[in-house]
């Protein structure tokens, strides 16, 4: 596969990033160089540079998209920017990647399975669902389902190692239970697609391993930082969001079924394993 023929589109984000580390001829561009929202920017733009366009770009603030601001945004940027790329990438005949979330279900079953029925809770579940059917409009494409996702960017772990570094001893919600995805395993999972050409359609893809809720989560972040003397506090998805009308409903169930992407080839790593080199990096670059 030639890296010179990528486009990533949203390449500032946590997984933007991860992709251009992958592929550094590739090109990446954010909002700043091409509004995926601006269908006359992107019919201007030159795609026949390209073979391959990886979406890293989305609306990803969950709780805002449950304010009216946020949800015009959220359906902007989920939805109708994903039907103009997908328009583009037929016209072009790019292999386009799109990037999901276990968030477009309502997390009672679990292992999600790549055929579950959409039925997202949340404004941006919708609109993740809606950007999911929209992609099947371009021929040759992938969409990649993924959950709770730790790169270069503001996330739980990081969040979670801050506290610990102020001797906050956090409360965690303890009812959702899921597995971390690290971008180093989801652009592992994006190469093993792209170059062993394996058929398009939907594929989960998130780390392996036993799931696990959001406090047993941080009680490793924090015995991984040497830091297990400090208290995690556990709490309900109910209690903690009481008094927090602006907070979006969350699926308690996020593991994904991992089948189909092994039978792709992919071996994802046990999400410890990838934290435990997550915090260490982090600590060792002053976190
Ligand atoms: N984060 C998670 O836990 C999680 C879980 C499951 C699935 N996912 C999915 O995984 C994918 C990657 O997530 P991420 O965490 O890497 O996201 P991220 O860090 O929020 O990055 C998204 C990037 O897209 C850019 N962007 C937003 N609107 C744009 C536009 N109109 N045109 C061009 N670029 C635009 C953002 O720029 P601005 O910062 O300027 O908005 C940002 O640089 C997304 O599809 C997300 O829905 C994420």
């Amino acid at each position: 596969m030639d890296d010179s023929r990528i486009l990533v589109v949203g390449s500032y984000g946590q997984l933007g990033k991860a992709l251009m580390a992958r592929f550094p001829k590739a090109t990446g561009v954010d909002r700043d160089q091409l509004d995926i929202t601006d269908l006359k920017a992107l019919e201007a733009f030159d795609w026949h540079k390209y073979d391959f366009l990886l979406n890293a770009a989305a609306y990803t603030n969950v709780d805002g998209a449950e304010t009216a601001d946020g949800r015009k945004a959220a359906w902007m940027i989920n939805a109708e920017a994903v039907a103009n790329l997908a328009k583009i990438a037929a016209e072009h005949k790019l292999t386009m990647v799109h990037i999901s979330s276990d968030y477009v279900f309502d997390g009672t079953q679990s292992p999600h399975k790549e055929t579950e029925p959409l039925a997202p809770l949340s404004v941006y579940g919708q609109t993740k669902a809606a950007g999911d059917l929209l992609v099947t409009t371009a021929p040759k494409h992938y969409v990649i389902r993924t959950s709770w996702l730790i790169g270069d960017g503001p996330n739980f772990v990081r969040t979670m190692m801050g506290l610990a570094n102020k001797n906050i001893s956090p409360k965690v919600v303890d009812d959702q239970v899921g597995r971390l995805t690290f971008t180093k395993t989801l652009v592992d999972g994006i190469e093993e697609l792209l170059a062993s050409k394996a058929e398009y359609g939907i594929y989960n893809l998130s780390n392996d391993g036993a799931e696990a809720s959001w406090s047993e989560i941080t009680k490793t972040i924090f015995k991984e930082m040497g830091r297990d003397k400090l208290t995690v506090n556990g709490t309900t998805t109910e209690e903690y969001f009481k008094g927090k009308p602006e907070a979006a409903p969350r699926p308690l169930k996020s593991t994904l079924d991992l089948t189909k992407i092994r039978a792709a080839g992919l071996k994802p790593a046990d999400w410890r394993v990838d934290l435990s080199e997550y915090v260490k990096e982090e600590m060792s670059a002053g976190a």
